[in-house]
């Protein structure tokens, strides 16, 4: 990591590779390129022998010959939570699907009595280690969500721990997702549970963590909560200043996507089953669809989104990993790259603005995911021939040096 304090200047880069936050899908591969960064901000980008004279005077920092490009952005984690599921996994390896699996008690439920069991401190130090490793692996600002708590102390507690995280630094947008499972408290009553999440919890923790939450998020799926539920607990969160994601058609369509459009949501994420109208809808009201290829395969499942209908229609695909102890037990960027291209079709180029530029925009920051003027200098040095090669290799464990975090 560089001192981001004084005017300095990187040369010796084989290229840098970023997105046109200016032209929608475009990418700029940059051979021999230069950066100017202040402040930890990036006041110029392009090749070395177009660098304007006024930077010419600046400590240079030597980029060893490798490629830059922006850090990723991941904006959908379930980063907080309790134990894990290996037993379940294996279940699941000799036969039990997630959804059977759910409905007998196991799943999200087994994992909320794990993390009920856990104090702020533990809730801290969990997640402070699973920062460090999405760091490691060039992922420099990350969406974290509550919803393994399902109770108002312990999702209070997962506030809490997401508070102390960003105190100390960690870069991060937090979404509030009580509605993200039935509590055993509320079996059987789902209509009363969405009225005590929207009516008194949401308020509740909002007053009680304020600011700490940008953005809510419910679950809504067959078997879990029905559009109409959803709609309830999102309409409450934008009452109290928060902006609606959605996890939609996961595992049948039941109407999120379009319930996305109508809510004016941020981000709907999985989509593996968004029906056309829905795509259309989120297109239409400029809603992220938001992948997470690593789920399909993490699952076992065939049908991954249909991500080449959803840029065909003008929306501006992201990429995720879920990162949760149930449906995506996985830290890997390259990972998400790789199944984007090679099972949602998406060009490299395509790829590398949904885990980066777009992401960044679903969760309203212009200063991420690019290398443009105005930036922020949280970019990554690849040690690759070409960009490519982080798709290509495709077993290779590519590690970048993190040259400067989000401020
Ligand atoms: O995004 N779909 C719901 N929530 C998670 C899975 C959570 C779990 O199995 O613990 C997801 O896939
Ligand atoms: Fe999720």
């Amino acid at each position: 990591m560089v001192s981001m304090r004084e005017r300095f200047l990187i040369t010796n880069l084989k290229g840098a590779v970023t997105p046109d936050p200016a032209r929608a899908w475009a990418v700029d591969f940059i051979p021999d390129a230069a950066l100017a960064v202040e402040e930890g901000h990036i006041l110029w980008m392009g090749r070395r022998h177009d660098l304007p004279a006024e930077y010419k005077g600046a400590p240079i920092l030597d980029g060893r010959g490798r490629w830059a490009s922006p850090g990723f952005v991941d904006p959908h984690t379930h980063l907080l939570f309790g134990g894990d599921r290996s037993q379940e996994f294996n279940r699941r390896l000799h036969g039990a699907t997630y959804a059977e699996i759910a409905a007998a008690g196991g799943g999200i439920k087994e994992t909320v009595r794990a993390t009920r069991a856990a104090s702020v401190g533990e809730l801290v130090a969990i997640g402070a280690e699973r920062l460090g490793k999405f760091r490691h692996k060039g992922v420099v600002h990350l969406e974290a969500k509550t919803g393994y708590g399902l109770d108002l102390d312990t999702e209070g507690r997962l506030l809490a721990a997401y508070a102390e995280l960003k105190s100390r630094g960690w870069s991060l947008d937090v979404t509030l997702m009580p509605g993200h499972d039935l509590p055993p408290e509320f079996a059987g009553d789902p209509d009363g549970y969405t009225r005590i999440v929207s009516e008194e919890w949401q308020p509740a923790l909002v007053k009680r963590h304020p600011g700490v939450a940008r953005f809510c998020d419910v679950f809504v799926e067959r078997g879990v909560f029905t559009a109409d539920q959803g709609r309830a607990m999102l309409e409450s969160g934008k009452r109290l200043g928060l902006t609606p994601r959605i996890h939609a058609d996961e595992f049948c369509s039941t109407g999120g996507a379009e319930l996305s459009a109508q809510v004016g949501a941020a981000s709907a994420d999985h989509l593996m089953f968004a029906s056309d109208e829905g795509i259309r809808a989120m297109a239409a009201a400029g809603v992220v669809p938001t992948l997470l290829p690593a789920t399909t395969l993490f699952l076992g499942m065939k049908d991954y989104a249909p991500a080449r209908k959803m840029i065909a229609e003008g929306c501006a695909v992201a990429l995720a990993s879920d990162f949760n102890p149930g449906s995506c037990a996985c830290i890997d960027p390259l990972l998400v790259l790789r199944l984007a291209c090679l099972q949602l079709r998406l060009t490299f180029e395509e790829a590398l603005c949904a885990m980066t530029l777009h992401p960044a925009r679903s969760l309203g920051h212009a200063h991420l995911g690019h290398l443009h003027p105005g930036a922020s200098a949280s970019f990554l040095l690849w040690d690759v021939k070409h960009p490519l090669d982080l798709v290509y290799w495709m077993g290779e464990a590519f590690l970048p040096e993190i040259a400067g975090l989000p401020r």
